[in-house]
């Protein structure tokens, strides 16, 4: 299949032709993009943009391409209620790469002197922001210690031809590979990959075991090996279809200020573990792609994180229970803090049991919230009500005080230490309990058909 963005985004355009908006007016790198994806929301839109003629560039934007669960299950080939469960089933089939030469982004490399960050059309998202970030770079490093690769988004601030402020807050691998390096002394040989396939985007998310490289698990999302190829200047590989690839190193024992920047939270974020990268080379394809993922709580931002984690709690629940009915990761929890679990139970206390597998699955998770297979874990309002109705305080509620959590939580400490909370809000198990009012099959069957009727009746009104 085609791994390369340009190829999704025209076959999804020829499926979705009011998904993909051509923006031909020229627009400014400053807020311009941001503001159309939020008007877009506003409308409760999410079409991929294309943004043609950037005043001072000659390089064209593509943004929100991740958007949304339409265009997610697009790339997976399942309809939109299938998309968690085929992408936790993909999730768990490793296929490793493959090496191509010559990839397309070789057409061009820049090294030395040549080499100027600040020519790209790297938006300004908010009016709170330090400066222009690079919202879509996925960072690929190999583990210093074992050789295997990660790749993950990290927010990039462009501070100088060359030099740009990166955050690895979420402390995950990327995090550590850092940490190994700096341990010894030496910098992380890395590079920033901008213009991507989104099941590229979707794989880089996942949580594999540490001897388990991301090209693997994207090569399970896409069902065929991952087409990779060597960086210009470093030893390292990248995804062979990227549009621009910027290849350097993160210093070690270096820290600047970075930040504050719009972050998923929906705050203007003030912290950042302010790491440095140096580039050494920018490699671009012809007439290259630039790519944006709209920031703050923007569906570019957070849909995948949200998906992801629906994804791999269903995983890691599917190991210890046996029925699971639903996963949510909501919108309302940032796609990161919260989780919604219904369960059908076969086994006293089986409720309980959920709650510490769901916080194993992700140091974010710092809220879950577990019911009954009769409660819809997409409809807010009945998770609530099963929390009013079926949850007493004094025996329901699960509290994990000291625990690892999300840097950026501004409700957390400096540090991102966070308190997490389960709340078992399922009936007693085995136990006789109030009976839930549901009306008759048949009436609501009839009350539904006479309703269409009734709406396809003409508007009496004048
Ligand atoms: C659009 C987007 C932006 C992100 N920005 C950052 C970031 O600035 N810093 C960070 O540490 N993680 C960020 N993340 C989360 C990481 O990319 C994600 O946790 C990744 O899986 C980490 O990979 P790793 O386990 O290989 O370190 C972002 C995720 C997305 C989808």
């Amino acid at each position: 299949m085609s791994q390369d963005l340009r190829s999704f985004v025209a076959a999804y355009g020829r499926a979705h032709p009011d998904e993909v908006v051509r923006v031909a007016e020229p627009v400014s790198i400053a807020y311009d993009v941001m503001a159309l994806v939020l008007e877009y929301e506003r409308r409760r839109r999410f079409p991929i943009l294309m943004f043609d003629t950037v005043a001072g560039y000659d390089i064209p934007i593509v943004t929100n391409v991740v958007a949304s669960r339409r265009a997610l299950a697009f790339a997976l080939g399942v309809p939109e209620r299938a998309l968690a469960a085929e992408y936790a089933r993909r999730l768990k089939e490793y296929v490793k790469p493959v090496l191509v030469a010559d990839p397309p982004f070789r057409h061009r490399v820049l090294t030395g002197s040549d080499v100027d960050l600040q020519a790209l059309p790297v938006p300004r998202y908010f009016p709170g922001d330090a400066g222009r970030y690079l919202t879509a770079g996925m960072l690929v490093a190999r583990d210093p210690e074992t050789g295997v690769e990660t790749e993950g988004y990290h927010r990039f601030q462009v501070t100088g031809r060359d030099r740009m402020g990166v955050s690895l807050h979420s402390r995950r691998r990327m995090f550590e590979y850092q940490r190994r390096a700096e341990a010894k002394g030496k910098p992380l040989a890395c590079a920033v990959v901008l213009g991507l396939h989104p099941l590229v985007s979707m794989g880089s998310l996942a949580y594999p075991p540490p001897d388990v490289g991301k090209f693997e698990v994207v090569g399970g999302l896409l069902g065929e090996p991952l087409r990779i190829a060597p960086c210009a200047t470093l030893d390292l590989h990248v995804p062979a279809t990227a549009e621009i690839v910027i290849e350097g190193e993160i210093l070690p024992g270096a820290r600047e200020p970075e930040g504050p920047f719009g972050e998923f939270t929906g705050y203007v974020s003030r912290r950042s573990t302010e790491h440095v990268f140096v580039a050494k080379a920018l490699a671009l394809r012809e007439r290259p792609w630039f790519q944006s993922i709209a920031s703050g709580r923007a569906g570019d931002h957070i849909t995948t994180l949200g998906l992801v984690r629906e994804a791999e709690i269903l995983n890691a629940l599917s190991r210890a229970i046996p029925n699971v009915t639903g996963v949510h990761v909501p919108l309302s929890g940032t796609s990161a803090f919260t989780a919604y679990v219904s369960i059908a139970q076969s086994r006293p206390g089986e409720a309980k049991h959920v709650i510490p597998i769901v916080l194993g699955v992700d140091h974010y998770l710092k809220l879950v919230i577990v019911v009954d297979d009769d409660i819809d874990v997409f409809d807010e309002s009945d998770v609530l009500w099963a929390v009013a109705t079926r949850m007493q305080a004094d025996r329901d509620l699960v509290v994990i005080g000291g625990s690892l959590g999300a840097l950026l939580d501004p409700s957390a400490d400096e540090r991102g230490v966070t308190a997490k909370l389960g709340i078992d809000a399922t009936r007693p198990f085995g136990a006789p309990f109030a009976e839930k009012l549901v009306m008759a099959p048949d009436r609501m069957a009839w009350a539904r058909a006479l309703v269409d009727r009734l709406g396809r009746q003409e508007d009496p009104r004048p």
